[in-house]
């Protein structure tokens, strides 16, 4: 056989550029701009040679023209068969199977508990005011929990009816107040504390009470610090969780460990039913005071000199007004219906 047509050899090459060309086309678009690059009768590559046939030699003709032929048939082919593929897929460019219309499957992303979103609103206004975090731990010692808190151990607090013991005199904390006596027997004031923690009493388990729940202490001590400053502090927290309208009520009240002591009680502006604003019933959201000088001197400070306000909440009360949660033990008992309203993701 004499040598081949160099022609042959390109339609060859041109015939696997555009096959796997047409395998990789996305979508109708694409296939129709590979069929004028190949076929287009003006400017395609494989009509440009079938227009060229007549200026080869006489006895060239035929295997030039029958390859260019055969090539045409099998692109024509070949385009067809993507094009059917890719009109069933939807512009897929895979095997056909995947539908990209399909949602993704969301995750389920958990959230934050809603008395911990309250404690972390509140640790956040407190820390925008010069505050910083404290802890301490949940088993405790009589000491803590009572004596250096000016509470005798034969006050009913310190009974076995309220509070739950572990062995000889330690004991579950019954309030986080013991942090503040432990913040002041390692640090020399000023003392600026806000401490969240889980405290523990025997109590019944019901819509208002638990036998474990969250508390947040707070602790402010220094020079000159004063019933100004104690209800100032505690106005500007309620005002910044609630709202500039709220009305905040110091009703006196009664604590071992702080002289005088108050419960700090906030009036709500609401939106009523009928879309008209009015006010909630007062409701009290702590107990708080000046620091008793007995404690001061229990720690070690010098009650000439140093003095301070303290304060205690339940965030699970707070969380119950905020969210509108009527009972507790919602809290507690796992719901995921309940607890993915706090989520950003969707329950399983
Ligand atoms: N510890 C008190 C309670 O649990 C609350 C409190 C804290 C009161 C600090 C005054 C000062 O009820």
């Amino acid at each position: 056989m004499s040598h081949q047509n160099p022609l042959v050899l390109t339609l060859q090459d041109l015939e696997t550029e555009a096959l796997s060309a047409i395998r990789a086309a996305p979508d109708a678009g694409a296939l129709e701009d590979l069929r004028v690059s190949y076929l287009g009768r003006k400017e395609g590559r494989i009509s440009e040679i079938l227009r060229g046939l007549g200026g080869l030699e006489a006895d060239q003709r035929p295997p030039v023209g029958a390859e260019a032929n055969r090539v045409k048939d099998v692109l024509q082919q070949a385009l067809k068969a993507r094009e059917t593929e890719v009109a069933s897929a939807g512009g897929d460019s895979g095997a056909g199977i995947e539908d990209l219309t399909l949602p993704a499957r969301q995750r389920w992303k958990g959230g934050v508990h809603p008395v911990n979103r309250v404690v972390d609103e509140i640790w956040s206004i407190f820390r925008s005011m010069g505050f910083v975090r404290a802890r301490g731990p949940e088993a405790e010692t009589e000491w803590y929990n009572f004596v250096a808190l000016n509470t005798p151990l034969d006050h009913p607090a310190a009974d076995e009816q309220d509070t739950l013991y572990l062995r000889d005199s330690a004991l579950l904390r019954s309030h986080t107040s013991p942090v503040q006596v432990r913040t002041m027997e390692k640090y020399e004031p000023p003392i600026r504390i806000i401490a969240p923690g889980m405290a523990y009493r025997r109590d019944s388990y019901d819509a208002t009470h638990t036998p474990a729940f969250t508390q947040i202490e707070g602790l402010v001590v220094d020079e000159g610090i004063t019933f100004i400053d104690f209800k100032a502090t505690l106005a500007e927290f309620a005002r910044r969780f609630w709202g500039s309208g709220t009305k905040v009520r110091f009703r006196p009240s009664f604590f071992p460990f702080t002289e005088p002591s108050a419960e700090v009680d906030v009036k709500r502006v609401i939106t009523k039913k009928d879309g008209t604003r009015g006010e909630s019933d007062w409701i009290e959201i702590m107990g708080a005071g000046m620091v008793d000088p007995n404690v001061l001197e229990n720690v070690g400070y010098d009650p000439e000199r140093y003095t301070g306000f303290a304060f205690g909440m339940g965030p699970a009360r707070i969380a119950m007004l905020k969210y509108g949660v009527p009972d507790l033990r919602i809290f507690l008992q796992h719901d995921i219906r309940f607890l993915s309203q706090f989520t950003t993701g969707r329950a399983p």
